[in-house]
């Protein structure tokens, strides 16, 4: 499979986003069986794996950590750091915040170290931008951990343009995380031409819509119970009527997916993999079988009709990517 760069390190275009394994779409997946999933991605040819200190508080680090510290030489480990959840009174989450702080940082490193069972972390990403901080602090510190060997590349989050600047001028700045695929353009306008100045790589987290783009979710089974992130108050675009709305944009999907024998998820990573040789997207799954379709999305070549086709659905989309909260965290 074709490698792309990321910081001076080949991944394969398609890497993976461990998120839903232990946080956000439900409850998590058993651990042996999520190991035994992020085994067979490393067979399959998958080498760049994404999670968060904020995922699972913790415990997302900690099982790539029992996957991989046998593996370590076999996968780049990207992880995050900056955000920090607020309780109330009884002890139950009330909201998040941003704390990039230096000494936050030296906090979260540590425990990511700990937790991923390694010396050193591939990718290490300022996971949201703190406005109280300037960047260059937030930043700087992170570029001490590269040269204190803890970290090899570092990176940003959803941090808009401008900053982006301002953080390559304090230390090389190699990727930025953002929500990218054919429902969510954003970073087109100005993180992308950023990011072919500084020479760094585009990492399109939710490729997939949330999943929206797979074609698998149905008006019937609209993502919902304990732990369910995809909710109206989260992410209007699964609000009541936003969500029937977009579910028949998939369905221009489905169409010229159809045409190439393969999903609409496939066509939705094709169609982000085709927007630059420095874009990587890291789908997320928690099942097998969907990984070996997603890594399928390789294999496919959309015309530019077809590409402008898809390009187009993203003003169609109803409701934001976040709620009000999340939309103000994001471009920053
Ligand atoms: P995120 O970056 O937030 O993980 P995403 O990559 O756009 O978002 O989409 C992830 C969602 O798509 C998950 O709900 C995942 O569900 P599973 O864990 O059940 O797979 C779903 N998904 C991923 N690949 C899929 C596929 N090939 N078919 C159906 N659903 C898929």
């Amino acid at each position: 499979m074709d490698q792309r760069k990321l910081h001076d390190f080949d991944v394969n275009p398609i890497g993976l986003g461990c998120m839903g394994l232990s946080a956000f779409y439900g409850p998590p997946t058993e651990q042996a069986e999520a190991i035994r999933m992020l085994h067979e991605a490393i067979e399959l040819g998958i080498n760049h794996f994404d999670t968060a200190e904020m995922y699972g508080m913790g415990a997302n680090e900690k099982l790539l950590g029992e996957a991989f510290s046998d593996r370590r030489d076999k996968v780049r480990i990207a992880t995050k750091w900056g955000p920090k959840f607020l309780f109330d009174e009884d002890g139950n989450i009330s909201g998040t915040t941003v704390d990039g702080t230096p000494e936050n940082m030296r906090r979260a490193v540590e425990n990511s170290l700990k937790f991923l069972k390694t010396d050193v972390i591939d990718l290490y990403y300022l996971h949201r931008v703190d406005p109280n901080i300037p960047i260059e602090e937030s930043v700087g510190a992170m570029g001490d951990l590269v040269d204190e060997g803890k970290v090899r590349a570092i990176g940003l989050s959803e941090a808009g343009a401008e900053t982006i600047s301002r953080a390559h001028k304090t230390h090389p700045v190699s990727a930025v995380q953002s929500e990218y695929s054919i429902f969510s353009r954003d970073v087109e306008e100005t993180t992308l031409p950023t990011l072919k100045d500084i020479g760094a790589t585009l990492v399109a987290y939710s490729p997939l819509g949330r999943g929206l783009l797979t074609g698998a979710m149905t008006k019937e089974n609209k993502p919902s119970g304990e732990g369910e992130f995809r909710q109206a108050a989260m992410q209007p675009r699964f609000a009541e009527g936003a969500y029937e709305a977009n579910l028949a944009l998939v369905e221009e999907v489905r169409s010229i997916s159809e045409t190439h024998g393969a999903s609409p998820g496939q066509v939705a990573l094709a169609w982000v993999l085709a927007q630059g040789e420095n874009i990587v997207a890291i789908p997320g799954t928690t099942k097998l079988a969907n990984m070996k379709s997603n890594l399928g999305a390789s294999a496919i070549t959309l015309s530019d009709a077809e590409l402008a086709g898809l390009g187009a659905l993203a003003d169609k989309v109803q409701g934001a990517r976040y709620n009000e909260q999340g939309m103000a965290s994001v471009n920053r």
